[in-house]
C-alpha cells in the first residue's frame, strides 16, 4: 500500500518534534510505501512577509516559500537517516522513479515544487501520479472547517465531505504565497479529479499519523 503523507511545517520547529514524527514514519515504512511531503510553517510565511516588504512580487515570495520547505525536508531527513533517501526530490517523476516497484525501499521526503500553490498540492498531485492507496494531510487543526478554527472558535468541523464539497469550500480562499489555508484549492481539484481517498488530520499528537494509517482518526475524510 502506497500512502502520500502532507505534513505541515508546524511539525518543523524544533528536533524533539521532528524526531517524534520521525519515529512514526519509520514505524509506518516497515509496513507502507511512505511518500513525505514537507510545508515551510511560520519560517517560511515570516521569509514570503520580509520579501513582500521588500517590493518582491507573489511568485518570488512562492519561490522562497519552496526554498524553505525544502529546508524542512532536509531537516527530517537528518532525522530519519538510513530509513530515508539522502536529498529531498525535486520533481514528481524522480520520486516514482527512485521508488520504483520495488519492496521495501527507502521513504522518499519532497518540499515544493512550484509557485502557484502549497505543499497540499503537491501532495495530492504526487498521491496521483504514483496511484498511492492513501492521502494524509497532517495540520495543526482537527480536520476541515467551514472557517478558521483558530480565528473563530464556534467554527464547525466536517467529519466526512465529498471531493465536491471540498473544492467549493476552498474555492473562496485566497491562494497568495503563504496564505493560510487547512487545504488550498488546487489540491482539492487534484484530489476531486483524482478520487483519492483523503483524510485531513491533527498532528499535534504524531501517533495520530499511524492510527489515520490503519482507518482510526477524528479528522475529515475526503471521498
Ligand atoms: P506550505 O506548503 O508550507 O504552505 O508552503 P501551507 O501548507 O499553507 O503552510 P504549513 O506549512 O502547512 O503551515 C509555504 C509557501 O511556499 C509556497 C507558497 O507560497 C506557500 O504558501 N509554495 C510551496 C509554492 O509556491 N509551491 C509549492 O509547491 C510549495
Amino acid at each position: 500500500m502506497k500512502v502520500v503523507i502532507s505534513l505541515g511545517g508546524i511539525f518543523f520547529e524544533d528536533a524533539e518534534s521532528i524526531k517524534k514524527v520521525a519515529e512514526v514514519l519509520e514505524a509506518l515504512a516497515k509496513s507502507y510505501k511512505l511518500y513525505i511531503v514537507t510545508g515551510g510553517g511560520e519560517t517560511a510565511r515570516e521569509c514570503i512577509k520580509i520579501a513582500r516588504n521588500l517590493g518582491a512580487n507573489e511568485a518570488t515570495c512562492d519561490y522562497i516559500g519552496i526554498d524553505l520547505t525544502r529546508v524542512n525536508a532536509k531537516l527530517l531527513i537528518a532525522a530519519l537517516k538510513d530509513a530515508v533517501y539522502p536529498e529531498p526530490f525535486y520533481d514528481y517523476k524522480e520520486v516514482a522513479e527512485a521508488k520504483g516497484e520495488k519492496e521495501n525501499v527507502k521513504i522518499a521526503v519532497m518540499g515544493g515544487v512550484s509557485p502557484g500553490y502549497t505543499t497540499d498540492a503537491v501532495a495530492a498531485i504526487l498521491a496521483e501520479y504514483v496511484n498511492a492507496n492513501l492521502l494524509i494531510d497532517v495540520t495543526s487543526v482537527d480536520g476541515v472547517y467551514d472557517a478558521d478554527p483558530r480565528i473563530y472558535p464556534d467554527a464547525r468541523k466536517y467529519d466526512k465531505l465529498t471531493a465536491k464539497e471540498l473544492v467549493a469550500i476552498t474555492a473562496k480562499e485566497e491562494l497568495k504565497a503563504g496564505s493560510r489555508i487547512v487545504i488550498d484549492p488546487v489540491a482539492a481539484k487534484v484530489i476531486e479529479r483524482s478520487g483519492i481517498k483523503t483524510i485531513v488530520i491533527n498532528g499535534s499528537n504524531p501517533r495520530n499519523i499511524l492510527d489515520a494509517v490503519h482507518g482510526k482518526h477524528r479528522g475529515t475524510e475526503i471521498r
